[in-house]
């Protein structure tokens, strides 16, 4: 039986990537935020997956604002970086797991979630971010990305979005789906994007440290609270692009407390402001069974 070990949730800024890919880490504007990342570096090896169920969503990269799937799973056997515009991210492409991907949308789709099933996709600062983030920079040419990742890219870009209660429950048949999985895998799931931002409009750079943090709170102690956040609350109190916050609502509903069994352990919590235009938060969350 596969099991979901632990979650990890962070914040997927483009211009994080940038600084890690120009080398400027050190400089003053980012060393506090590549700071709140070394525990969780030093984590991941320690606690190395076999598998990463990556929730993200794709910034019209590989979809288009010609077809927009509210649910997409990667079922591919690897993901090119995409070229966002300025080039594909110097990083390494990402293995998929094509066996257990499958498995997931068949048991998942069984469950009464609709999913597209993507073969072929490139990925974007959205998935690779988090991963130079957790995992560090890795050499396009002769290095790796740790472990196998499935993409599982969501809406939140071209309204209608998906509820945070239906990512919550979606989280949940998620979990179902990995632990009916015949083989002993270790599988984290993250759920990234947020926190508070607005990029467009008269509230451009809106930030909201005391929503973000409240929210934070409920995130870890009270999850069925954050999922019924309502959908506005989070464009009033997060900004337009605050909404990003639903897909952490996927990888909490995975968590073994949600099932009834014991809460989690509070790995890191990480928040910083500024980083572009966006507030960074970190969460990781380790299962207990
Ligand atoms: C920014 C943040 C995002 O989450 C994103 O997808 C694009 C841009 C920003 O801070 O500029
Ligand atoms: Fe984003």
């Amino acid at each position: 039986m596969a099991r979901i070990t632990a979650s990890v949730y962070t914040s997927h800024v483009p211009a994080i990537g940038a600084a890690l890919d120009l080398g400027k880490t050190g400089e003053p504007y980012w060393q506090p935020v590549f700071k709140g990342y070394e525990p969780s570096r030093q984590w991941m090896k320690d606690n190395r997956p076999d598998v990463i169920f990556l929730v993200y969503n794709d910034h019209a990269t590989a979809f288009s604002l010609e077809m927009i799937p509210t649910f997409a799973i990667g079922c591919a056997a690897e993901f090119q970086p995409a070229d966002e515009g300025w080039g594909p991210r110097p990083v390494p492409k990402v293995i998929g797991h094509p066996d257990l991907a499958a498995h997931i949308a068949q048991s998942v789709i069984q469950d009464d979630f609709d999913l597209t099933i993507v073969n072929k996709m490139d990925v974007d600062h959205g998935l690779t971010v988090p991963l130079s983030l957790l995992c560090g920079q890795q050499s396009p040419v002769d290095g790796a990305w740790p472990c196998p990742v499935i993409p599982f890219a969501v809406n939140v870009v071209q309204y209608p979005v998906p509820s945070g209660r239906r990512c919550f429950n979606l989280g949940r048949a998620i979990r179902k789906a990995i632990e009916s999985y015949d083989e002993p895998l270790n599988v984290h799931i993250w759920g990234t994007g947020g926190m508070s931002h607005q990029l467009q409009g008269a509230r451009a750079g809106l930030i909201n440290r005391e929503w973000d943090n409240a929210w934070l709170d409920q995130l870890i102690h009270d999850p069925e609270a954050a999922a019924a956040t309502p959908h506005i609350d989070y464009v009033r109190e997060a900004g337009s692009e605050g909404i990003e916050l639903v897909m952490w609502l996927i990888a909490r509903g995975a968590m073994a407390d949600v099932a009834g069994g014991p809460k989690p352990t509070l790995r890191h919590r990480f928040y910083h402001v500024p980083a572009s235009n966006t507030a960074v938060g970190h969460v990781i969350l380790e299962n207990n069974v």
